[in-house]
């Protein structure tokens, strides 16, 4: 497998990379740190962070014998589209900090693997750089702003790159707080305290790459809004320009606006899946932000079958939350889940090793996924159901 050998080669470890934990590690050593530590990490206590992970254990999966495993697919759709897993890589903010050009690498990563991206709001490269740099089209998720102008000629850019769905994130109109950002004075570019200077002499490839590259700021935004004072501190910008005021008549106005497919991401209580279902959008993401906003939220695997079952009937229900293994994809689809979005998992194959990193975190994914259907005695992905879960 060339993309795994290949960051292998560079990476200095003594063993081959073999789960999505191999390639956080990695990650760890190459990322300067007030961008590794902006992605491992969530609000105040991470406690809906770790659960996000750990309520993934108690769900166990029926093993069947002497089943025929040959022939298998893992094709479906997600919103529509086909796509060669259920998988979809999520909007992350200052991924080209990541690794330099990260969303380029992310997107052409996907493409190849025949799978969604989605560039966020927030993103260093801008969404006209991802049309110029992939064939395919991509989601984009967007972000409210208080400036409606600004919205809106989002997203008649996103349209004019021919992105095939809007995600619209609905969980951060206010920031939950992340204590490891202001411990490391959190921005983009990093400032050049000493601190910092130390910390980046030590991630040579980071700096290297970074300086083959003219993207080093929030390009979606820059140029593009006004009154944009301080645009190298997310939190305040953040505080500044996200509507707090957001309610489900801007849903309607926004689904109007962009007049294509709508998914609508950040839901996690069934009343909210109703108004979800009443607006229109062709399907939802059962999410708590990666455990990023409000701490002491319910996982997103444990939101998400009362949400099957109370809308699941009416509007594809997609979850995000704690991927971090073929395995807990399975789970997720067993328990309704069209789809699954990647955080984390996208992010540490980035941060591993750019487009060869990401490739290899779907390769890891790709596999576990269709060898643990196969142990609970199933072909096609189609197929899934909560049949194949341990009744307790
Ligand atoms: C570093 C980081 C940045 C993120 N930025 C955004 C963003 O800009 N827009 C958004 O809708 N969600 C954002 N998210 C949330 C993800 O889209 C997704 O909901 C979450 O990462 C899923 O959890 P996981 O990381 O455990 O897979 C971000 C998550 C992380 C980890």
């Amino acid at each position: 497998m060339p993309p795994v050998i290949s960051i292998l080669e560079h990476s200095g470890m003594a063993r081959p990379i073999t789960s999505i934990a191999d390639l956080r590690a990695i990650a760890k050593r190459r990322v300067p740190r007030m961008f590794y530590d902006y992605c491992d990490s969530g609000s105040w206590t991470e406690s809906t962070y770790r659960e996000n992970e750990s309520d993934f254990v108690p769900i166990k999966l029926r093993q069947r014998v002497a089943v025929d495993m040959r022939d298998r697919t893992l094709e479906t759709t997600m919103a529509g589209e086909t796509v060669s897993m259920p998988v979809a890589i999520a909007p992350t903010g200052l991924t080209g900090m990541q690794h330099a050009d990260g969303e380029i690498h992310g997107a052409r990563a996907a493409e190849k693997a025949g799978i969604p991206f989605t560039l966020s709001t927030m993103s260093i490269c801008s969404i006209e750089d991802i049309a110029e740099n992939t064939s395919k089209p991509f989601w984009f998720q967007l972000y409210v702003m208080r400036d409606r102008e600004f919205v809106s000629n989002l997203i008649r850019r996103a349209k004019a790159a021919r992105c095939s769905a809007l995600v619209l994130t609905l969980d951060l109109q206010i920031l939950g707080q992340r204590h490891k950002d202001i411990v490391n004075g959190l921005s983009t570019p990093p400032r050049m305290t000493v601190a910092n200077i130390i910390n980046l002499a030590t991630k040579p490839r980071w700096c290297l790459n970074m300086l083959r590259t003219n993207r080093r700021t929030f390009r979606n935004i820059a140029g593009h809004a006004k009154g944009v004072t301080d645009l190298r501190s997310l939190s305040s910008w953040t505080a500044e320009q996200f509507d707090p005021a957001l309610s489900w008549d801007d849903v309607k106005w926004i689904k109007e606006q962009w007049g294509g497919k709508l998914i609508l991401k950040g839901i996690l209580d069934a009343e909210d899946a109703e108004k979800a279902v009443a607006s229109g959008a062709d399907a939802l993401i059962v999410s708590n932000h990666g455990g990023r906003q409000l701490d002491g939220a319910v996982s997103s695997i444990s939101a998400l079958p009362g949400i099957v079952d109370s809308v699941g009937d009416r509007i594809e229900v997609l979850m995000d939350g704690g991927i971090r293994s073929g395995q807990d994809v399975l789970k997720a689809v067993a328990l309704g889940a069209k789809g699954v979005f990647i955080g984390r998992s996208f992010l540490y194959g980035l941060g591993a090793g750019g487009e060869a990193g990401v490739t290899a975190c779907l390769d890891i994914i790709r596999k576990e996924l269709d060898i643990t259907m196969a142990f609970c005695g199933l072909r096609d992905i189609k197929d899934v159901d909560s049949r194949i879960i341990v009744r307790r």
